[in-house]
């Protein structure tokens, strides 16, 4: 299984089964973006929150079998004739054919582009393959992030640290070490002028804590391997 960082928020997932799950398509408008979106399909699509900057290329890169899984508000949002949508809450999971999705809190807004109300902001938790994956969404910090990491053994957390519209690098690293991943990965930054960091900030301060951190490049791979029992 690989995950590759496609910039910004955007991930895409390429499991055993060569199935291709892709969190948060932002490509086409998006600076830092190494593909656009009529290069990729994806078989499923993940979406933390209705802001352009995750979910603009949804419909662009679908196939007639392409799943939409999101909460229910931003999900209808999406329900067309050309794809099939799954809706879910918070603290709902799911088994996919891929494996396991569920919707967590984010402390964050959720407005369509056209101003309508897209529900609750989500971070979400797959589990595919005896790997345990967690993409944040857009979040500040809160407290809870605690009880998620006493339920999860998370291997590879996808972490905003950006600041402006969500945590910036101190608060992302008291998360991360609240979560106690095997590997941090950090996003949503430098893509615009408000959420400009030093991600070496971010990896600096987890390191203090004993969190292990890969900065991504955009379109950088990370071939994904289960934990050693
Ligand atoms: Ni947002
Ligand atoms: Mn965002």
């Amino acid at each position: 299984m690989k995950l590759q960082y496609l910039a910004h928020a955007c991930f895409m997932i390429t499991t055993d089964a060569k199935t291709k799950i892709v969190i948060d398509p932002w490509l086409d408008q998006n600076p830092l973006a190494p593909i656009k979106s009529k290069d990729i399909k994806a078989d499923y699509i993940i979406l933390s929150h209705a802001h352009g900057d995750h979910c603009g290329d949804t419909l662009k890169i679908t196939h007639p079998e392409t799943t939409i899984i999101a909460v229910s508000e931003l999900a209808s949002y999406f329900k067309t004739q050309a794809v099939k949508t799954h809706a879910m809450q918070i603290g709902g999971s799911f088994e996919f054919e891929f494996g396991t999705a569920k919707l967590v809190s984010a402390q964050h807004g959720s407005m369509t582009f056209d101003g309508r109300y897209g529900g609750l902001a989500a971070g979400i938790i797959l589990e595919i393959g005896g790997i345990t994956l967690y993409h944040m969404g857009d979040t500040g910090l809160f407290g809870d992030l605690k009880l998620i990491g006493e339920m999860y053994e998370i291997d590879y957390l996808m972490i905003p640290i950006g600041g402006n519209y969500t945590m910036g690098p101190q608060d992302a690293a008291l998360a991360a070490k609240w979560l106690e991943p095997r590997l941090a990965i950090p996003m949503h930054f430098n893509t615009f002028p408000q959420i400009r960091q030093n991600p070496l900030d971010f990896y600096d301060l987890c390191e203090a804590e004993g969190v292990a951190v890969k900065i991504l490049e955009p379109g950088e791979e990370l071939l994904l391997k289960a934990r050693e029992e």
